[in-house]
């Protein structure tokens, strides 16, 4: 990434909203309810719709009384004096609480029978099991605290971490809210740029990586990609690195793979590391409630991502009351979260949320097809997980593979079906429920964002029926409403925009070190409630239906992307004099990523050159970012005040004939040279 060309300015939610609308039929194919198996319903924590009706109402009328029982078992130095002050745009809940997280997350669990549960249970791609307990845990995030003491790290430092699917990374990120440093964890698969990038926003003192992960039979060397990252003065924040060393120095490795060098100064073998500290403290750091506890970064729909800040107390009150009741966890659940501990789910639902719990999570490090597309069931038969939270890319690649790599495993220990991160269309809903969970599962939908920091709409499990393509019902303390772009709410059925009318503890508190881009992006667009950004409807059983994005952030296979992040790496390109990104159906990926570009005067196109600049993105932003397509054009259709018609791109992207209002196109011409070029040049 280097320049930020013009983002596409403020969307046009009219526009907007008027696509949520027209795009939502196609979906609706299954019209079956599912009622909760009532097996599950018998030992649900909530197995009536009643009682769900009941605990949602005291959540909006009373959040005082529902808070302070919810969160009850969670460790809090100083109890809280006031429940939510609310200052647009900013919200600061449980004020006057003093708190670590990582108390409530490993501390608490040591004084009772949990203390040598185990806490994660990881399989390495190469097939080794670690277990770590909740006494190992605790004491290794305590060790790797006293280490980050040692480098002088302390509460608000902000500290990357850029590790692969690893205990460990779980280790870095308690040890930070320990010492009460701010995490900002890169997942693995960002290019070394889009890694220095986030480090340079974000100031970081010490970036934690690894040697390297396994990643489908390859090694990822994240520590040498680091060593690029750190090579710009950009990232002249840093003066410390840590190394975990995940590679056994007797397994033979792959030739190619180059032994990591360490810089003496600057660079600090883990464990090493943790020896020199043993005179530091390993307290927890008792911080206030609204004590900043990460930044992630996120896709907008304009510029550069944006550094989204989650606080300490309403983060941790989201993540564990959802897990509790979302995923009903009981003590003997094995609890397999898929995502990568890179973005959000991995954070809300592999670390905080069901640490939270005292929950056994499994960990896996690699892919779901490797060695074979019988990976992740050999791994439930293996394990005995009972509850499985993955995505929908995910479940439409196992349907592809076919249902023989589910049959071949015993796949009777599950009794929970999660799916998060992208509309699940109603086949894949279907045979998620019969292929995997035996049609004896329920199978909840949740639907949540990074900003929103744990799941909004759900179906609770034991207590509402689902109905396949529908994310369901708000969840407790959770006001959602769909409008149009006056903020006007919609008749039910009609689509419009999905936003928030009241503050809930785990909101996004603002973006790192912009907080006008965090007002005017999520409160300014519709008259002060949360913007969520996605076109949804409500149907008359008010269950929600969320479509899609309505701004110009793409979801290919799960990962957020922003359309402003492509075009300005392939702008940084040479030979590309502008670009436009955008999003097209796709089966597999739920959207392909299609690029348009102009090239400078002379420079001769062609599927060399296609690829070459998919390669570009790739290797500026991460190989997952990477065009499905790359289509060569004259001119780009822009309106009279010059911005791209992105509606236009998009339905010639998809094959579609355009039906939107050309009156503002400036020049006709474009749009037919547009349709004349040839699918598939990349
Ligand atoms: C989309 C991932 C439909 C949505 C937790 C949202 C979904 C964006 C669902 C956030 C779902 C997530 N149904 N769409 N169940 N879950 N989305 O920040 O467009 O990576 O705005 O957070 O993913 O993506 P993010």
């Amino acid at each position: 990434m280097t320049t930020p060309i013009e983002g596409p300015s403020t969307p046009d939610i009219r526009s907007s909203a008027d696509a949520a609308s027209q795009t939502i039929d196609c979906r609706l194919k299954e019209e079956r309810r599912f009622t909760p198996p009532s097996a599950f319903a018998e030992r649900a924590r909530v197995g009536l719709r009643e009682e769900y009706e009941k605990l949602y109402r005291e959540s909006l009328d009373d959040p005082e009384a529902f808070w302070r029982r919810e969160t009850a078992d969670l460790v809090f130095r100083k109890p809280w004096k006031t429940t939510l002050e609310w200052k647009l745009p900013h919200a600061a809940w449980f004020v006057g609480a003093e708190l670590n997280i990582t108390e409530s997350c490993l501390d608490r669990h040591l004084a009772g029978p949990r203390k040598n549960k185990a806490a994660i249970i990881w399989e390495a791609e190469t097939g080794e099991v670690v277990t770590l307990t909740y006494a190992q845990l605790h004491r290794e995030v305590c060790a790797l605290a006293r280490g980050l003491r040692w480098l002088g790290v302390g509460a608000g430092d902000r500290v990357a971490i850029y590790m692969g699917m690893h205990p460990f990374a779980a280790v870095a990120m308690l040890a930070c809210a320990r010492v009460g440093a701010i995490h900002t964890v890169v997942f693995g698969g960002f290019a070394p740029e889009a890694l220095r990038d986030r480090i340079a926003d974000c100031r970081a003192k010490v970036v934690i990586t690894q040697d390297a992960a396994w990643r489908r039979g390859k090694l990822i060397p994240l520590k040498r990609m680091v060593d690029d990252a750190l090579a710009s003065p950009a990232a002249a924040s840093v003066d410390a690195v840590v190394v975990l060393r995940r590679l056994d120095a007797t397994a033979s490795l792959p030739q190619d793979f180059e032994p990591v060098t360490m810089m003496p100064e600057r660079d600090h073998d883990w464990s090493d590391l943790c020896t020199k500290a043993k005179g530091e403290t390993d307290e927890a750091a008792i911080v206030p409630s609204e004590h900043p506890l990460f930044i992630l970064y996120t896709s907008g729909s304009t510029g550069q991502p944006k550094g989204v800040l989650h606080s300490s107390a309403g983060y941790l009150a989201g993540v564990h009351v959802t897990s509790k009741y979302v995923f009903d966890l009981r003590e003997e659940d094995i609890y397999w979260c898929t995502a990568d501990v890179g973005w959000v789910t991995g954070h809300s639902y592999i670390v905080y949320g069901p640490l939270s719990c005292g929950a056994t999570c499994l960990m896996y490090e690699g892919a779901p097809n490797h060695p074979d597309w019988g990976r992740f069931w050999s791994i439930v038969e293996r394990h005995g997980v009972t509850i499985l939270y993955t995505a929908p890319t995910a479940i439409r690649a196992f349907m592809r593979a076919g249902r023989e790599w589910p049959d071949r495993h015993d796949l009777s220990t599950l009794r929970l079906l999660g799916s998060v991160g992208e509309p699940i269309n109603p086949e894949a809903w279907m045979w998620y429920r019969d292929a995997v969970g035996g049609n004896r599962c329920p199978v909840v939908d949740t639907w949540w964002q990074t900003e929103t920091g744990s799941i909004m709409l759900v179906t609770l499990p034991g207590a509402v029926d689902a109905k396949p393509g529908s994310t369901g019902l708000p969840f407790f303390g959770v006001e959602p409403a769909i409008v149009d772009s006056n903020g006007m709410p919609v008749a039910d059925n009609a689509g419009g925009l999905l936003v928030i009318k009241r503050p809930w503890p785990s909101m996004i508190r603002t973006v790192w070190g912009d907080d006008t881009r965090f007002h005017k992006q999520y409160f300014l667009e519709v008259g002060g409630v949360y913007v969520t950004g996605d076109g949804a409807r409500r149907d008359s059983d008010g269950y929600y239906w969320v479509v899609g994005r309505v701004d110009d952030v793409l979801n290919v296979a799960g990962h957020r992307i922003g359309t402003a992040e492509i075009e300005s790496a392939l702008v940084s390109h040479p030979s590309v004099v502008e670009a436009a990104a955008v999003g097209r159906p796709d089966e597999l990926k739920g959207q392909a990523l299609v690029v348009f570009v102009t090239l400078r005067h002379g420079i001769e196109t062609g599927p060399a050159l296609a690829s070459e600049l998919a390669e570009h993105v790739g290797h500026c932003l991460g190989k997952f970012a990477r065009p499905d397509t790359v289509r060569f054009a004259d001119a780009l259709p822009k309106t009279r005040s010059g911005k791209i018609m992105r509606r236009l791109l998009k339905d010639i992207a998809a094959g579609r004939a355009s039906t939107g209002d050309l009156s503002t196109l400036e020049d006709l011409t474009v749009l037919s040279q547009l349709r004349d070029l040839q699918e598939g040049e990349g």
